[in-house]
């Protein structure tokens, strides 16, 4: 599932470097063209370099011409490209630089699956974990210049994973499984994520999810709490209630009876809250419709044909309804409670395919959540418009609204 994710990963790590390097060659380029008047034909190189021309620079002694995989092989920053150019691999353990900002163009970099730590200066293999991976790449961006305003440095739990909330500065912190990857869960980003956002639940859902292959039903597990942690009122199979621990989701006062939903009451059970709990209820709207509808879809099961026009409601792990909801003529955005969002309203039809593809409403969620007036901008689904716009200056955001690396800062 994530070695895909990985691979990308890596290939845009040793992306980042080349896009430095490339860079610098055109900028020399540039420069030395501009000040010889001269046309590029093959004549041209066969009698390069005439009197007036720098000489060829020698190539590095590691770089082997009948071997591509000893080094890099570009264009070299000479007139016309006439002399062979190659920066060489450099192998695992060896010396290197992380390149400063005004540094020279480097002639040794490391070899593919590689990465110069900025620590040691050495080439090490990227074999360590998502989350340390992400956190060298972002302290050699940084050495580089190359980390935004609004960047996060990765955070990363004594095993390596990633703790289990991210926060984007001046948003909004959700949730993330030990990969990184975005699960349910998210708060407003009120500097204080490490101890309201705890994520234990949440990860537990993902965790079984992961296990039985989709995702977990209503009432197939303990509720989860916007914040990603356990509910302390929960009801199992629909019948009994119990109190539990926000953080472990493990009983507390596992001495007292279980209570039976329709009984339940301020006096029946101590974790009962009278602002958010109703009494004889647990489910909300969006389980009690999904089970609902799933125990009609079991009574007619053998009319095959009618259980498939059923449109089964798409809940979060909390039981409120998720962002993204569809009819048959519309796609749109709704608050938890299912509200439609009248912003985020995208009509099915060819001409808004891309809009509807990868509809998320992700930003109009935050949106809701945030308490800052200064909100970012989203488009029409609902999505995070990939580049936004604060305090005077623009950058481009990731789906979650993170800050992603310019490849070409000069260029914006
Ligand atoms: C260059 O690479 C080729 C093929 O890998 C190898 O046979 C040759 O010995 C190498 N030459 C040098 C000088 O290392
Ligand atoms: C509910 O329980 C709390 C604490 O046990 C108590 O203070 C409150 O008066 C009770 N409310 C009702 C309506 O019984
Ligand atoms: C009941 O829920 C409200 C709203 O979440 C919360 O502010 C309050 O502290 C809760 N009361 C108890 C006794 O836990
Ligand atoms: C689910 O079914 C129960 C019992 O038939 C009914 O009272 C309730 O209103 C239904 N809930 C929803 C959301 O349709
Ligand atoms: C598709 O939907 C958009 C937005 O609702 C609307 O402006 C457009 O006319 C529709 N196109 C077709 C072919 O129905």
């Amino acid at each position: 599932m994530s070695q895909n994710n990985y691979c990308s990963w890596k290939n845009s790590l040793s992306t980042m470097y080349l896009v430095k390097i490339v860079l610098f060659l055109i900028v020399l380029a540039v420069v030395s063209a501009d000040d010889s008047s001269v046309t590029c034909t093959e004549k041209y190189c066969d009698n390069y370099p005439g009197q007036t021309d720098p000489a060829c620079p020698t190539l590095p002694s590691l770089c082997n011409k009948t071997n591509s995989d000893s080094g890099l092989f570009l264009l070299s920053p000479t007139p016309c490209n006439c002399c062979e150019f190659c920066i060489a691999y450099l192998n695992e353990g060896d010396t290197c630089s992380t390149g400063e900002k005004t540094s020279d163009s480097p002639t040794e970099i490391c070899g593919p699956g590689l990465f110069c730590d900025p620590k040691t200066e050495k080439c090490v293999a990227l074999t360590g974990t998502l989350c340390l991976d992400a956190q060298a790449k972002y302290d050699m961006d940084k050495d580089m210049g190359r980390v935004g305003d609004y960047q996060v440095r990765p955070n990363c739990d004594g095993d390596g994973y990633y703790v289990p909330y991210q926060c984007i500065p001046g948003g909004i912190c959700y949730c993330v499984d030990k990969d990184g990857k975005r699960i349910f869960g998210s708060i407003d980003n009120n500097g204080r994520a490490e101890y309201d956002l705890p994520c234990t639940c949440s990860r537990k859902f993902d965790d079984m999810s992961y296990v039985i292959g989709r995702s977990l039903r209503p009432g197939e597990y303990l509720r989860c709490a916007q914040n990603g942690a356990y509910e302390t009122l929960q009801c199992i199979d629909d019948k009994t209630c119990l109190c539990v621990d926000t953080i472990d989701g493990a009983a507390t006062f596992s001495n007292a009876a279980p209570v039976e939903i329709y009984a339940l009451s301020n006096n029946s059970l101590s974790c009962f809250n009278e602002t958010v709990d109703r009494e004889g209820k647990f489910y909300r709207r969006c389980e009690e419709l999904y089970m609902n509808l799933t125990k009609e879809i079991e009574e007619i099961e053998d009319n095959y044909d009618i259980a498939l026009a059923y449109e089964l409601p798409d809940c979060t792990p909390d039981g409120n309804y998720a962002p993204v909801q569809e009819d048959h003529q519309y796609k749109y955005c709704v608050t938890p409670e299912g509200i439609r969002m009248s912003d985020y309203i995208v009509e099915k039809n060819s001409s808004n395919k891309e809009l509807l593809a990868d509809m998320n409403c992700k930003c109009a969620m935050a949106t809701a959540i945030m308490s800052s007036v200064e909100k970012p901008s989203c488009l029409k689904n609902g999505n995070y418009d990939p580049k936004q716009c604060r305090r005077g200056s623009c950058y481009s955001v990731d789906e979650n609204g993170n800050q992603i690396i310019l490849t070409h800062p000069n260029r914006e």
